[in-house]
């Protein structure tokens, strides 16, 4: 009985492990409810609120945001950008920020959204450089915002926050890993070590 019950035990862990290998964008990462998930977490989830209000209270994101000059995107963060860094503290946090616009839709070009903006914000893409978080991706928090400061979720319901989507092949920290400098940064190499 014993034996039987260590075999179906084991069978289990074996199909869990499949399932979570399966993920159809090739996520080999475990699902949020599993314990250790790497992204996605209700404390991710209570960090990206946090952020959002001080990036709100400094103009960074919102209503009263501060606007650069919309430049022409690169795929996956849209047709229209614009990204501004500032350096902030959030908590016993300091570190440096990189806030990123991304504005689409039918008639968005870099006059439109100049004119308009909210009208084609999309998306609030986040970098936020925490001491410590993660010495393997030179410490960035990621994260996906909506237009409204709700966190965006992936097709497969991941919310998109946190170390996104470390160990994949995908996702915010396997692209940005590419980036020139080895500081997981495309725009420039300011914090490249
Ligand atoms: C397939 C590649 C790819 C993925 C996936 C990706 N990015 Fe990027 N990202 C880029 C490229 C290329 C740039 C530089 C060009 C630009 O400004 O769009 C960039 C720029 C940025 C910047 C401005 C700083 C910089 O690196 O120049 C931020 C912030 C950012 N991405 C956040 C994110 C977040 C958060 C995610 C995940 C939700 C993500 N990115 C996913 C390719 C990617």
């Amino acid at each position: 009985m014993k034996h039987i019950r260590s075999n179906l035990l084991a069978l289990v862990a074996v199909s869990l492990v499949t399932a979570a290998c399966a993920a159809p964008d090739g996520n080999t990462e475990r699902s949020p409810q599993a314990s250790g998930a790497p992204f996605g977490t209700a404390e991710d989830l209570r960090y990206a609120q946090a952020l959002w209000q001080h990036l709100r209270q400094l103009r960074l994101v919102g209503k009263n945001a501060i606007h650069g000059t919309p430049y022409t995107g690169t795929h996956p963060h849209g047709a229209i950008l614009d990204t501004l860094d500032a350096v902030i503290r959030v908590g016993h946090e300091t570190g440096p920020v990189i806030v990123k616009r991304n504005y689409g839709g039918q008639g968005a070009s870099k006059a439109t959204v100049a004119n308009t903006p909210e009208r084609y914000l999309k998306a609030v893409t986040v970098m936020f450089k925490r001491p410590g978080y993660d010495p393997l991706n030179r410490d960035w928090f990621w994260v996906k915002y909506a237009a409204d400061g709700s966190v965006l979720k992936n097709p497969e319901g991941m919310a998109l926050v946190g170390r996104v989507a470390k160990g994949s092949t995908k996702g915010c920290i396997a692209c940005h890993r590419t980036a020139p400098g080895d500081d997981l940064v495309f725009n420039h190499d300011r914090y490249a070590r």
